[in-house]
């Protein structure tokens, strides 16, 4: 074993990362509180309900939790139907809450991140058809205005929209093989299926985003925005197979690819119909935001000649899986996107990485050795800037309820007691010291240290 120590640079962001609806509680006015009280669509019926309460006394409890590990980052979510909770009727005292929050933060030393549109829409957006029309965008630019003419003395820093990938493929394609056709577990609201209002969704969310994007740095000269894209790594099962590296390609461009091609070069329309360029979405990425989880193994089958383009997701039985079998353990794939990210030229903040673990055995070895690829990366000379942990403390996992733990802290919702776990203490001692050496790696995940440091 020998002596090492990764360090990060002098200025690296530390935080975790939050959203309005899976942590806020009574978010009642937005369309996710109406999909909960339907049968069999969130796991054992469960509900966000109080959630972490952070609309309450938890946020006050969680900034303290960050700030004990030393983060100097956090990125959180506005949401909109609190902010906006009928068309064009505007709340202020939410306004005026999202800005306590943001000086509570402040006064911890820890910056904000913002995002404005995180999964929910107000109940009234989604009735006039959310995100399959496009006339949502002039409403969203709207509501970033207002926000951004309400904050933007206390944040600079703005991600418009997260994941319309996965926003689109949850919501209008339900027959996706990573959660059962038979059952409507894992799926999001409106709960359609149709790939031509899929592929309709995330065009509009991507032209909501470019509008988002102009309207921002019309109203501040300084700030800083851009889209938190999730990537994950599609290998073909069977390496020497041209047919699964085709479908594997194919999930690949549509998943990955689409976006980052829309916001660097205008592209939409794709991957079904002729792409067309639209000019207000080129180059409207000052950063890319980074959501990494895992990676999917994918086989031809030509049973799937449905939207799933003759592709099935395998599982890798050499795998180490995260509870719930939410996903491989695959650190490796980590550098991997972050390399094909870094060839953008862009900076890259990694805005959610995490894993569900509720009694933590598996969590630290996994922060070390995601932030070992972040490391490595960086040694490359990738431009990563920052990280953001997901997630700060346990919270509303969308369909999935509260089965899956992502917290650094450990939240018991009943009595909205809390605990840092283990991978918490941890992950603040490597904010402190902005390194991990070989003591850090042998006092928390020991099996490690002859594969990080090896003699
Ligand atoms: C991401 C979402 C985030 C959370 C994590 C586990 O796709 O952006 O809200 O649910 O997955």
């Amino acid at each position: 074993m020998a002596k090492a120590t990764m360090y990060f640079p002098p200025d690296f962001k530390w935080g975790c990362a939050t959203a309005a609806h899976q942590v806020e509680g009574g978010n009642d006015k937005n369309d996710w509180w109406a999909w909960e009280q339907g049968p069999g669509h969130i796991r054992g019926g469960q509900k966000s309900g109080k959630a972490a309460d952070w609309w309450g006394k938890g946020f006050e409890k969680d900034m303290d939790f960050a700030a004990q590990m030393h983060n100097n980052a956090h990125r959180l979510s506005v949401e909109w139907s609190r902010i906006e909770p009928q068309e064009g009727r505007w709340d202020d005292a939410a306004l005026d809450r999202y800005r306590d929050m943001l000086k509570s933060m402040h006064g911890r030393n820890i910056e904000p991140m913002i995002t404005l549109h995180h999964f929910t829409n107000p109940v009234w957006v989604a009735e006039r058809g959310g995100w399959e029309t496009p006339s949502t965008v002039p409403l969203f630019e709207r509501f970033t205005v207002k926000v951004v003419e309400a904050l933007k003395d206390l944040c600079d820093f703005w991600i418009t929209i997260n994941e319309p990938n996965v926003y689109s493929i949850l919501g209008y394609m339900r027959n996706v093989d990573a959660h059962d056709p038979a059952t409507p577990q894992g799926t999001f609201p409106p709960g359609k299926d149709d790939l031509k209002l899929a592929l309709a969704v995330v065009d509009n969310m991507l032209l909501g985003h470019a509008a988002a994007y102009h309207a921002i740095h019309r109203l501040q000269e300084q700030a800083r925005v851009g889209l938190a894209h999730h990537m994950r790594l599609f290998d073909p099962f069977r390496p020497g197979s041209l047919l699964d590296r085709w479908v594997a390609g194919n999930r690949d461009r549509i998943f990955n690819q689409v976006v980052i091609d829309a916001m660097l070069h205008g592209k939409i329309g794709r991957p079904i119909g002729l792409a067309r360029r639209v000019r207000l979405l080129r180059n409207t990425a000052d950063f890319i935001g980074l959501n990494y989880y895992t990676r999917e193994y994918t086989r031809f089958d030509r049973s799937r000649a449905d939207t799933a383009m003759f592709g099935s997701a395998v599982p890798n039985p050499q795998a180490e899986m995260s509870d719930g079998n939410y996903g491989e353990i695959y650190p490796r794939g980590l550098f991997r996107v972050l390399k094909r990210l870094g060839s953008t030229g862009k900076p890259i903040y990694i805005t959610e990485n995490g894993l569900p673990d509720a009694d933590d055995d598996q969590r630290p070895c996994f922060l070390i050795t995601h932030l070992r690829q972040v490391w490595h990366a960086i040694n490359q000379s990738i431009p990563v800037m920052g990280y953001y942990h997901w997630s700060l403390v346990d919270n509303f996992e969308w369909a999935e309820g509260w089965d899956l733990r992502f917290g650094l802290v450990e939240l018991d919702v009943e009595t909205q007691e809390r605990r840092l776990r283990r991978s918490g203490e941890l992950y603040g001692e490597i904010c402190q010291s902005n390194k991990i050496d070989t003591d850090l790696v042998q006092r928390y995940a020991p099996e490690m240290v002859e594969t990080l440091f090896p003699g």
